[in-house]
């Protein structure tokens, strides 16, 4: 494949929120090192790059308490900019976490008002989503947590989170709307400890709901890394439960604070076979990129970053592609009996009493090798290009 394969082009459907690029550099040792991004500018710019959507938080588009014609004088501009570029909007969501008033969570903050104002916002801003075509509606709640479980009634918190699920889920029912939720977890950071801090807990929660059907995930490469899980593993059981219905792409190094580094950078091997999965494991949706391109970058660096992690999902699909047409892989998967998983343990018409009476060597099985290191160094070979 030549380089100019790995040009972004819509049909592979990436798309960047604009609170990534947009993002000023602001943490919390540092002020920001780059000015505010107009998102005019950040549409016409990742058309540009060969990105296919843009997703935004309400406040990314409009400021947190713009008056009525601010308000409409901004989406007016961002609609021209689509129509200019063409650009979708294929998921939006709401800050719940950047004002004061949500220090202490939105949907599951201990006042009820608090509660109440942020069911409004989201309300407000799944009216615009729609309006746009947005099709996914991603909750993540940073703010929904603790810093001391004496704090926060687990439990309740839960019942309201259900809460507010069900009235918007009921809601997007009665408007109409072709919109689902996706919920983003994440372990921990802003808060000390973060409500559905992984993916098996969001999926436990979801099975709780009036309308699960609507709800799935929208999972973070990083967040499961953070919490030192498997985000190939996260995101293959998201994909059984056919909860996959958005993704986060970027990066990190281990569990430590939020990184959100571009997508390549961190774990690499990781994101080579995460890719792998989502080529091979009938995922259609965005492949959004939430990263933060790192505070040392000016512009130049801002858009350099963008375009890496659409290059390198490229690459990565391409390499991945390479591996599962390669024989000696598909010699080495046979050797490993990786499709021996596939057969169901009991035979069809088979009984338990046929399983019990059967004849086994304990002994001889446990002498067979599995190769797993022969196939997993052919996967390192092709994502290094050696193979
Ligand atoms: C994070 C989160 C956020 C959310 C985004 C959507 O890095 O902790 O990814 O960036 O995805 O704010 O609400
Ligand atoms: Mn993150
Ligand atoms: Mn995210």
């Amino acid at each position: 494949m030549t380089a100019s394969s790995y040009q972004p082009r819509p049909e592979h459907k990436f798309s960047f929120g604009l609170w990534t690029v947009g993002w000023q550099g602001v943490d919390p040792f540092g002020v920001a090192t780059r000015a505010p991004l107009d998102p005019v500018r950040t549409v016409h710019e990742l058309a540009e790059l060969g990105a296919w959507g843009v997703s935004f938080h309400d406040d990314d588009l409009i400021p947190f308490g713009s008056g009525d014609a601010e308000r409409s004088a901004r989406i007016a501009g961002f609609r021209k900019a689509l129509d200019e570029t063409g650009l979708v909007v294929p998921m939006a969501t709401t800050n719940l976490f950047a004002h004061p008033v949500f220090k202490d969570g939105g949907l599951t903050a201990n006042d009820r008002d608090v509660r109440r104002f942020a069911l409004r916002k989201v309300l407000r801003n799944l009216d615009l989503a729609a309006e746009l075509g947005a099709s996914t509606y991603v909750l993540w709640g940073g703010r929904e947590g603790a810093e001391s479980p004496v704090a926060k009634d687990v439990a309740a918190a839960l019942d309201r989170y259900a809460e507010a699920l069900n009235l918007l889920c009921g809601y997007v029912r009665e408007q109409g709307y072709d919109i689902r939720f996706a919920l983003e977890p994440k372990p921990n950071e802003p808060r000390g400890d973060i409500l559905l801090p992984t993916i098996g807990h969001a999926l436990a929660f979801i099975g709780e709901l009036d309308h699960p059907e609507l709800v799935g995930l929208n999972p973070e490469v990083g967040h499961e890394q953070m919490a030192g899980l498997s985000v190939v593993h996260g995101i293959a059981q998201a994909l059984w439960h056919d909860k996959l219905f958005h993704i986060d792409l970027n990066g990190q190094n281990g569990p430590r604070y939020d990184q959100d580094l571009r997508f390549g950078n961190g774990d690499v091997k990781t994101a080579f076979l995460l890719v792998d999965l989502l080529e091979r494991g009938g995922y259609t949706g965005p492949r959004h990129f939430d990263f933060k391109p790192a505070r040392t970058e000016d512009d130049a660096g801002v858009w350099a970053s963008a375009a890496a992690c659409m290059r390198n999902y490229l690459v990565f699909a391409e390499r991945a592609a390479a591996f599962r047409a390669d024989p000696s892989v598909k010699q080495a998967l046979a050797d490993s009996r990786v499709d021996g998983l596939a057969e169901p343990t009991l035979g069809a018409g088979e009984s338990l009493a046929e399983l019990r009476a059967e004849a086994f060597d304990p002994e001889d099985a446990a002498g067979r090798g599995m190769h797993y290191e022969r196939l997993d160094q052919l996967a390192l070979d092709h994502l290094f290009g050696v193979a």
